[in-house]
Order: structure tokens, then sequence, then C-alpha cells
């Protein structure tokens, strides 16, 4: 089977935001307390953070991190989790029913981002708090000193504000598992008086709505318009949740869930701009896809034993497929760059996560770590809208899906353009051929490609690399036309100069 790609420096969709590569890291299961901080690992440095663990996540260079939570966030106190470690307090958390010790809190959190080169998206809590905690929070962070939070920051040594830019206004408030779950109008009252008060606090802060935790819920899209239009004027983004798994047992139609995802994003897309027009309002609001990846446990009951610290949770185990469904999402995200700014993989460590580690043992990756990877590398610059022909199928869920499910970004800085790319075609190869004419010459950096024969392979800590990408695909350049032939169902990234 054959496809094409007319690939033109001047069909663009938009600057990627490098925020789009952003992640997530909850105080949940073993993300934060054996995932990124573990005193006592053998590669622990002085504050506990393990640096193996750093390693592989530098690697992602993942721009954003939104932290403490997820659900979480809903019943947390942030001043139990600053000042002193040896006065901070073992507390019974709701959100997951475990103990949270809070021995890493915001200031900890800060000092972790800073060593992995990445910035931090904080929650405040709109569950069990509101605009004081909230207000009072953005204080300790941001405001230099001279004010009681922020010379409370710097008696716990730290001097200098954390200057956090980007705060979400609390974590899926539609939910009726969230503490404190709202109506829309509850949320959006709420939401839109706390968001004048941490602005007037600092004003160079960027603000991020919550939007239905998933387009499943009945509430959703009344929930999105009704928020909106008690927002508008005080937020910057909205989020979007979406979470997708092959649990049925049917790998064509698993692979097409991207389109599920394309059609969230234009439809929360269109309810953005009907509050603009209704308000007649200038602004234009951009969307923040802030959990977003497969979850094949998700709705398993909590862990079995209550109050527990830390204990394993949602420690889902990713395949060859899961990889390509998180490449296809990746590329799903680029298309709609103009509207995405930012969008988060939930998430980053151990947690329905691209990294596992054991405690006191090793970091491997997960199979869906590679197509994060080489998103997040490789994918910056200006989105190209390329022109497709693709042989399509059917399946249960979806009609006309493409096999060839791809995106070009043009680097103008280093002059490069990579093509990501995913045949969904189970069983067969696909050829392509991409007509690059307003390039001119162009020359093959590399063919990268992830595949395996077995669509269900995974990595483990026995065996962590199974499923490894590798740079021999065949991909060839002649005369600003390039061919290859993808794999059956495998993941490209083809870079060209
Ligand atoms: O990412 C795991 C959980 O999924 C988050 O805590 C919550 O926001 C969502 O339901």
């Amino acid at each position: 089977i054959k496809s094409t790609m007319l690939i033109d420096k001047n069909f663009t969709v938009s600057e990627v935001d490098p925020r789009l590569y952003g992640s997530f890291i909850e105080h949940l299961g073993r993300a934060v307390y054996g995932g990124i901080y573990e005193p006592g690992h053998p590669t622990a440095d002085s504050n506990g953070f393990r640096l193996d663990a750093l390693e592989a996540i530098r690697a992602l260079n993942v721009p954003i991190i939104r932290y403490p939570g997820g659900n979480f966030v809903s019943g947390y106190n942030w001043e139990d989790g600053v000042g002193p470690k040896s006065e901070r307090k073992r507390l019974l958390e709701l959100a997951w029913w475990t103990t949270e010790t809070n021995e890493v809190g915001t200031n900890e959190f800060a000092d972790w981002a800073r060593l992995a080169g990445t910035e931090v998206m904080m929650a405040v809590n709109l569950g069990t708090r509101g605009i004081d905690a909230a207000r009072n929070l953005v204080e300790y962070c941001n405001h230099p000193s001279g004010s009681y939070y922020s010379d409370l920051r710097i008696s716990h040594g730290y001097k200098d504000p954390h200057k956090f830019k980007t705060w979400c206004l609390g974590n899926e408030m539609d939910g009726p598992w969230q503490i404190g779950a709202k109506t829309a109008v509850e949320y959006g009252r709420l939401a839109n008086e706390t968001a004048k008060a941490m602005r007037w606090v600092d004003p160079s802060i960027e603000l991020v709505a919550c939007g239905s935790s998933s387009s499943g819920m009945s509430t959703f899209a009344d929930w999105e318009a009704t928020v909106l239009d008690l927002t508008y004027d005080q937020v910057d983004f909205l989020s979007l949740h979406t979470y997708y798994n092959n649990n049925e047992g049917d790998s064509a139609n698993f692979l097409a869930k991207s389109l599920d995802m394309d059609q969230f994003i234009y439809d929360v897309t269109a309810i953005c701009d009907y509050i603009k027009a209704k308000k007649r309002s200038k602004k234009k609001l951009m969307l923040s896809l802030d959990e977003w990846n497969v979850w094949k446990s998700i709705g398993t009951s909590r862990a079995e034993e209550l109050w527990q610290v830390a204990p394993p949770e949602f420690e889902d185990v990713y395949t060859l497929e899961d990889a390509l469904a998180v490449g296809c999402f990746a590329i799903t995200l680029l298309k709609h760059a103009d509207r995405v700014k930012m969008a988060c993989l939930a998430q980053l460590i151990n947690v329905i996560a691209p990294i596992m580690t054991e405690n006191g043992g090793p970091v491997w990756l997960q199979t869906t770590y590679y197509p994060y990877m080489h998103a997040s590398v490789h994918g910056r610059g200006t989105v190209l809208q390329p022109i497709i022909s693709s042989p399509k199928y059917d399946s249960k869920d979806f009609t006309d899906v493409p096999y060839l499910e791809a995106i070009s970004v043009h680097n103008e800085e280093k002059n490069e353009v990579t093509i990501f790319a995913v045949n969904r075609h189970l069983t067969e190869g696909l050829a392509l051929d991409v007509d690059l004419r307003s390039f001119g010459e162009v020359s093959i950096i590399e063919h990268i490609v992830l595949e395996h024969d077995d669509l269900k392979a995974s990595n483990t800590k026995a065996a962590p690399a199974n499923v490894v990408p590798h740079n021999n695909g065949n991909a060839k350049a002649e005369q600003g036309n390039v061919t290859a032939v993808l794999g059956k169902a495998s993941w490209n990234v083809i870079r060209l100069q």
C-alpha cells in the first residue's frame, strides 16, 4: 500500500510552543517518593533526589511539569509542605487514601525542577480551599520580599522567588471523585475570583481554568461554556484531559483513537470561540491538554491497604502498540499547535509513566518514552501542515482512518525538517513518497524507527531494551523527494536537512 505527503514551508500551522511537550508529577503512588526522591538510594544526591531518574528525565528535554496534582491538589494545604522537614505533618491523603509525609513540597520540587531543567506548572487547591490559600501561595512563591509570605519563603532558605509563571485553577472540578467537586457555576465563580486575586499579587502569571475531566462526562461542553462564560477575561487557557487504552483488545481501533483526541480538540476550540463571539472579545483562548496518555488501569480501585506511604499505583506496563498510540497523540497535538499551546503527558515517572524505577533499584524506560522523547527533542520549530493521501480503514468506532498518521516540523534555526509518521497498518509496510519541493535538495540526517514483531512487546526491569528505536530506517532523498517504506505498525522520525 502507498501513501504520499506534500510538504511546503509556506503551509504553516503555527510555531510550536515548547510547553506542548510538558509532563506531570503528582503526589500519587511512587511518582515523588521512590520516583524522583529517594534518600538512601545509591544515586541520591544530598537532597535525596535520584540522579538516575533525573538523567532519564533530562534526556526528554521536558519544558514544564505540572505539580502537585491532579486529584491530590484538591485536598492539599501547601503550608504543610514548606518549612523545616522535621516539623512537617504526616497526613491522611483523601484523593488516593494514602499517608502523605510532606517530605517533598513546593520548595523541594522547585529545586528538583531546576536540576531537571524544567519549569513548574503549579496547581492551586480549589477543592477544600480557595482565594486566600491561592493568593498566599503566589505571594510565597513569586513575590520578591517584604511581605509575610515572601519573607516566610526567605526564612525557609529561598531568598530568590521561584517565579512560577503558569498556574492551574484547581483540577477536574467537575468530577464527583474530586475532593470539593463543584458545579460549573460554583467553579466558574470561584475560579474567576481566585484568578483575579492571584493576578493582583503577580500580574505576570498565566492561568488555566479547568475544562471537563474528559469528553465522556455528561456535563461536557456545557461545563466548558458555563465556566468560560464566568472566567473568560481572567484566564489564558482552558484545560482538557483525555486517556485511552486498548482494554477491549482491538488494536486497529485503539490506534485510531487519536481521531477522538483530534475531535475533542476541535470541539473545545469551538466552545472557546463561541464564548469569544458571545463576549465580543478580542482575546483568543488557548488550550492546555494537561493530562493525556494511554491509561490501562484507569478506574481500578486504589491500593487495597489504606493509608500506606507511596504504595505502587497505576504502574502500567506499556507495549509497542501503546508507543504507537502515544506517537499518534503527539502528532495530533502538533496538528493543533495553533491552539494547543501546552500539553502534559500524564504522568512522568512510575505512575502511568514512560520512566520506571525500583525502590533501591534501577531505572528503565518504557516503550512510550521514545515517541515522547523524539517529539520533544526534534519537534521544535514551526508545524507544517502536510497534504496527505493515504489508504484508509474502518474500525469499530471510527471510519476513514488513514493508515498514515503524520506531521512535519520545520526548525528554521537548525535548518531541519522532521517528519513524524506512524504506519497504523498492523501487518503491511506502507510506502511513503514525500514531495518537499519548496525546500529544494534535502538530505537525510537519520530515519529513526520504533518497531517490533510483537505488538505487545514491552520493556521491563529484566529486559529494559526489548523495544528500543534504531536508526536504520530506509528513507532515501532524491531531488527534493523523500521515499521510504514504513514498517508495519511502526513509529518513524525522518530527519532532513
Ligand atoms: O493522572 C492521574 C489522575 O487522573 C489525576 O490525578 C487526575 O487529575 C486524573 O483523573
